[in-house]
């Protein structure tokens, strides 16, 4: 069948917004009607080349929409149900998923490959196989993905909002609770308000942080972080280290997660010197693959036992919390309404991303 699709032909170059030919689903996959999309900073890396992925391909990652197609052997989901695309498939058979570690599954190796997981295309244009983003390519109005990516959820939940919790949300909120542990009475730092670090600062006020303070050179992202639970906000890591500091008696935070847009190796020591004893700098912010160098004091980590952690999803497992933070919606224990900021046609795909540059939104989103 044809459908609509933003495709990225070369670094550096715009999305086009363009008709592409879509396969039916094979084996173990199916078809989705996507209802909405987020604009997630990991597909701005597919274009500047911090997450190289072989072009052409349909972007997109977070995103929440229909049922419209079942391939051979489907039985998890059907025609109909309401599903949110997991950016990292999983498997529940690998070691892995066995230990409670989906985002680590075996099948995430083909999420920047191009292919679906069985090596072969979906999307074709322009006479050529077009890849799909995290093997899903929710910049378009039709998809074939693994059930493996698929979450099912509950009928009458607004699909647009549950598309964030495909990516940003779960990645945020698990940054804090998950990977770096914020128990109830702590101290958190986020550094970089955007679409993850704003799920990162309602993450930490669940967890029941006492204080939580967000760092974000745009003042609009500073007067959000306040409205999601954020209890300071400060344009610099050097305006906040004093605040910190007095509020915490000297002892520093207990966790700064790094989500700026892009990791710098020089970003780890200044987030180092914000956390105390037993501090943990999580770092969910990607970096260039070639960015191999991190600054910070080796004397302190060791007598301080500070840490430095990576988190993929937050270290979260998509069928047990992407449903568990939906509930949280439900509750009004968790915001995703505020979250988005701007609505785009897929057709004004490029003009969501530059705001996004330009620190104008903390989710724009595409309604299809
Ligand atoms: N680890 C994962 O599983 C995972 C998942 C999704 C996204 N990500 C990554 O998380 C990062 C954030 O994504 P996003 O969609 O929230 O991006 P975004 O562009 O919406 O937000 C980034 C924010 O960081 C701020 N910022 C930039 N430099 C800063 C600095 N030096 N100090 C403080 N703030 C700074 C910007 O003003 C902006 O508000 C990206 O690198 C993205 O690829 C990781
Ligand atoms: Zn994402
Ligand atoms: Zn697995």
């Amino acid at each position: 069948m044809k459908t609509k699709a933003a495709v990225l032909w070369g670094l550096g170059e715009k999305w086009e917004v363009e008709e592409v030919e879509l396969d039916d689903p094979k084996a173990g996959e199916v078809m989705v009607q996507l209802t909405a999309s987020g604009l997630c900073h990991s597909d701005e890396h597919l274009v500047t080349g911090d997450i190289p992925i072989p072009f052409p391909v349909v972007g997109g990652h977070e995103g929440a929409g229909r049922v419209v197609q079942v391939g051979p052997g489907v039985e998890d989901v059907a025609v109909g149900d309401p599903v949110v695309l997991s950016f990292l498939p999983a498997c529940g058979r690998c070691t892995y998923c066995a230990k409670g570690l989906s985002n680590l599954c075996d099948l995430g190796g083909s999420i920047i490959l191009g292919p679906q997981i069985d090596g072969t295309y979906r999307f074709h244009a322009r006479g050529e196989d077009v890849g799909q983003m995290c093997v899903l390519g929710t910049f378009s109005e039709f998809t074939v993905v693994p059930v493996a990516s698929t979450v099912k959820i509950d009928e009458g939940f607004p699909l647009d909002k549950a598309a964030l919790v495909g990516c940003g949300v779960t990645t945020g909120v698990g940054s804090a609770t998950r990977s770096a542990e914020l128990r109830a009475g702590d101290t958190a730092v986020v550094l970089g308000v955007g679409g993850i670090g704003i799920n990162a600062v309602q993450g930490a006020r669940i967890a029941g942080c006492r204080y939580v303070v967000a760092i974000d050179p745009v003042p609009f992202k500073r007067e959000q972080a306040l409205q999601f639970g954020a209890t300071h906000a400060f344009a610099s890591v050097d305006d906040a280290w004093p605040v910190v500091s007095e509020i915490t008696r000297g002892q520093l935070a207990d966790a700064c997660i790094i989500t700026t847009g892009v990791a710098e190796g020089d970003q780890v020591m200044p987030a180092l010197s914000l956390v105390g004893k037993r501090g943990r700098v999580i770092v969910t912010a990607i970096g260039h693959p070639e960015e191999q160098t991190i600054s910070g004091s080796l004397f302190e980590l060791t007598l301080y036992e500070k840490s430095i952690k990576g988190a993929l999803f937050g270290s979260s497992n998509a069928q047990h919390d992407i449903p568990r933070l939906l509930e949280l919606y439900n509750l009004g224990q968790l915001k995703l309404d505020e979250l988005i900021t701007k609505e785009y046609a897929l057709e004004d795909i490029n003009q969501g991303y530059e705001d996004m540059r330009q620190g104008r939104n903390l989710r724009g989103l595409i309604r299809f």
